[in-house]
């Protein structure tokens, strides 16, 4: 029987990051400042340092990793590629199904691998203090770790629906020394003019972000990090794609199909954006991004500029949106609930050369159980959207008989995500079609361009 778990050494971690942009067909659309001109690199230093400024505009296709995180990253790394033999018997599917497992991480989850290099460039830059926003806590929790290994005090924006919902998450920051907030919070005036409008304001990832933002830009101690979307963040998560590779070279296989779960879009590149040099070089692989019907940014967004925070305070991006004023409702794959998407993932998206499918909340949880009963690992809500589109396919293929190889991310594991799967056993999840008319309407509120 063919191997269940394929591993790699900890010399065989990849030395260096992968840049998507040397092999996409068209340069990225650059982000605008205010006045709708490119933004001025300089203009972002307070609250980045110019090590990660840089790598939003890299030129190389290779990017080396510094040694101090590449010797954090044995910690964990390589993560292993699990090929899902129980899983295929159970679902009686002619496919081969393969997913790799990034919940290994301290956090539980693939963001670790950005929150580690993050925190590194920022002390090599003189910083001691990051904000940042979570809203499952996933991104938090790796931030906080992260703070903690260089000695930088953390402050992180939890979405305040995911602050209630999650009190064990905080507990994790909390251990890991960072101070948790629920946002919105009276800190800021973003926060303020928030809960002014709406005192019981569940809070979103973009208010979050403008509370971490207006802080990092108010003091000079301070910088800003983010867990996804910007170009940097999916460079440091091309690790997990480049070491892939590798495993399926020594299972002597290649997958037809790759599914991720793609909130911000970053652990969907950091799988794809490796394969999608084969595929850039000629090779057949379907590269296909999963999100909510309730947040279906690339599905139904408009492809537009917009800001990535809700109070305006970022450059302008060209990505997929839903309007940045979009708040979500308070579905439990905390991950996914953001208005927009990394503008490399949306210019892909719109250029036809990846795919995206939108799946009900309802159809996930049912994909993360029945992958639970047959593999034994309990998948982060975000992470049982890309199973549930590669069951979806292997019964497809199960009908037509067609023996694909099929690969999924799973994105982190979700042992601090019982609470939604408590209200799943109990009937009380719900689908959610996010309404056509808030998708009309947020093209209206879109900032003008040009
Ligand atoms: C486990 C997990 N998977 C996926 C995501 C989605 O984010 P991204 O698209 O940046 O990978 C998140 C975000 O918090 C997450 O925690």
């Amino acid at each position: 029987m063919a191997e269940t778990k394929i591993l790699l050494s900890e010399n065989e971690i990849p030395t260096h990051w992968y840049n998507v942009v040397a092999d996409m067909p068209n340069p990225p659309a650059p982000p605008l400042g205010p006045d709708g001109k490119p933004v001025n690199p300089e203009a972002l230093m307070a609250i980045f340092p110019m090590a990660l400024i840089e790598q939003e505009v890299p030129a190389e296709r290779w990017i080396k990793i510094p040694d101090e995180v590449r010797e954090i990253f044995r910690l964990w790394r390589p993560s292993p590629l699990f090929r899902a033999h129980r899983l295929e018997q159970a679902l009686g599917t002619p496919c081969k199904i393969y997913y790799k497992y990034e919940g290994v991480s301290p956090a539980g989850s693939h963001k670790v691998n950005t929150s580690v290099p993050q925190a590194w460039y920022n002390k090599q830059a003189g910083i001691k203090r990051l904000t940042t926003e979570t809203g499952a806590g996933q991104w938090g929790s790796s931030i906080a770790l992260a703070g903690q290994m260089f000695g930088l005090e953390v402050r992180v924006y939890m979405v305040k629906v995911s602050y209630d919902q999650k009190p064990f998450r905080r507990s994790m920051m909390q251990t890991w020394g960072a101070e948790v907030l629920a946002s919105p919070t009276h800190l800021t005036n973003a926060g303020r003019t928030i809960l002014a409008q709406d005192p019981n304001s569940p809070g979103s990832l973009g208010i979050a972000i403008s509370e971490a933002v207006e802080e990092a830009a108010s003091r000079p101690d301070t910088n800003y990090a983010l867990g996804s979307v910007l170009n940097h963040v999916l460079l440091h998560q091309t690790i997990i794609g480049q070491e892939a590779k590798k495993q399926f070279e020594k299972a002597g296989d290649y997958p037809d199909m790759i599914f991720a779960p793609c909130g911000g879009g970053s652990n969907f590149g950091g799988i794809a954006f490796p394969f999608f040099a084969d595929k850039a070089a000629g090779k057949s692989v379907r590269l296909v991004a999963v999100e909510p019907t309730s947040c279906p940014t690339l599905t139904r967004g408009h492809y537009a500029y917009d800001f990535g925070d809700s109070s305006g305070y970022t450059p302008l991006m060209k990505m997929y949106t839903l309007g940045h004023d979009f708040v979500p409702p308070g579905i439990h794959a905390g991950g996914l609930r953001y208005h927009g998407d990394s503008a490399l993932v949306s210019q892909l998206y719109h250029e036809k050369l990846i795919e995206a499918v939108a799946v009900p909340q309802l159809a996930t949880f049912r994909a993360g159980v029945q992958f639970a009963r047959a593999e034994g690992i309990i998948p982060a809500p975000e992470s049982n959207h890309a199973i549930a589109a590669c069951i979806d396919e292997a019964m497809r293929c199960k009908q037509t008989g067609e023996k694909k190889t099929l690969f999924f991310n799973l994105s982190g594991h979700g042992h601090f995500d019982m609470a939604a799967y408590d209200r799943f056993f109990a009937g009380q999840l719900e689908d959610y079609e996010y309404p056509a008319a808030a998708i009309d309407a947020a093209l209206h509120r879109l900032p003008k361009v040009g």
